[in-house]
């Protein structure tokens, strides 16, 4: 019911058109914390510029991160490159089957490795992610807190369960019975087991929904405890000197490593007046500066305000990790959403 459900109404997506191991996972490290709607752009550039796992273990830094400039949480994509350089050392450049090496390679947990091994290779492997936690805590009428561990294993064994039977069911010609089942309960949480106002009178499942038979489908599942929220405050500053700006690359083991910014700095009152002693504890001295933007923009829990000034300053060479580009050179290296926004407003 649901799999012939979702062999009639399943989007058409490109990560769907192919049995393809590698871009199957590429699509799924992607929808990792980016939506259907984003990432499709995304994916069909990569595989134009990445068709196989060679290719991703040989390319560069600086076009990997361009690849994925804009799609946040990086580690993801260096992740990437990392488990294509070990699929090429110890599996001979061929995606590997098994779930426990799909699972063993970074980036890789349990849900992605089970959709991957469901969808590409039809195997019997459960998912769990916000989408199917819906689905299930509604269909079983589940009132307990999904992030509970006991509710947790409980809905890792529904899904188990379903994909299991699936597999033994016989399925229509051309039907990939464990792929379609993870693939059907992923396609109704996103579009018609939704959050708010779900779609209950065109699902395939009404029948059998047991939030739905005692209507109380928009009370589940329980919402999750939102963690605290922190703001914070950055200074940037523009510099531009005979048509090229100063930036930098921002260094490995922090949020956004290697990607591009512009000077700043963290400070602690909303509207700093401390802008020239916030520029010269980072080297720059100013003579001159004009407020450019002021943005607002969310990183885990830090809700951050980014003001950036265009400044000019006296001594050009004293920032430590200073380079000094062309817009045109600024073009093609991969910058944070924020400074890409910056760059944008400064040169409209
Ligand atoms: N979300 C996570 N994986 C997905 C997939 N393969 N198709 C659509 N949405 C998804």
């Amino acid at each position: 019911m649901l799999v012939g459900w979702f062999e009639q109404n399943a989007r058409d997506l490109p990560w769907r058109r192919t049995n393809d191991p590698y871009a199957i996972w590429v699509s799924e490290i992607m929808l990792q914390q980016t939506q259907v709607r984003t990432a499709i752009p995304y994916f069909e550039r990569w595989m134009r510029a990445l068709p196989t796992v060679e290719s991703l273990a040989r390319i560069s830094s600086g076009r990997l991160h361009k690849l994925w400039e804009g799609l946040g949480y990086y580690t993801r994509v260096r992740n990437l490159q990392k488990s294509a350089r070990m699929i090429c050392q110890d599996h001979n450049a061929q995606f590997p089957q098994q779930y426990d090496a799909v699972r063993a390679l970074p980036g890789i947990g349990p849900y992605t490795a089970g959709a991957i091994c469901s969808i590409a290779f039809n195997q019997p492997t459960p998912i769990l992610d916000g989408n199917v936690i819906r689905v299930l805590s509604r269909v079983f009428a589940i009132t307990s807190d999904p992030k509970e561990p006991r509710t947790n294993t409980l809905l890792w064994q529904l899904a188990e369960a379903l994909v299991t039977r699936a597999a033994r069911l016989s399925p229509p010609s051309g039907c990939l019975p464990c792929s379609a089942l993870n693939q059907s309960l992923m396609e109704l949480g996103a579009t018609l087991c939704t959050p708010r106002s779900p779609s209950c009178p065109l699902c395939p499942v009404q029948p059998h929904c047991g939030a739905r038979q005692r209507g109380i489908q928009e009370q589940l599942p329980l919402p999750a405890r939102r963690p605290a929220t922190t703001q914070r405050h950055f200074l940037a500053f523009l510099v531009e000197h005979k048509e090229r700006y100063l930036v930098r690359q921002r260094p490995d083991g922090m949020v956004n490593a290697h990607l591009w910014e512009f000077p700043n700095a963290e400070v602690k009152a909303p509207l700093s007046t401390k802008l020239d002693a916030t520029a010269r504890k980072m080297g720059l001295r100013i003579i001159d500066r004009k407020p450019l933007c002021t943005l607002k923009h969310s990183i885990t829990r830090y809700r951050i305000t980014l003001a950036a000034h265009r400044a000019e300053v006296v001594n050009l060479g004293t920032l430590a990790d200073g380079h000094w580009f062309t817009r045109r050179q600024l073009d093609r290296l991969a910058f944070t959403s924020a400074h890409r926004q910056i760059l944008r407003a400064a040169t409209l």
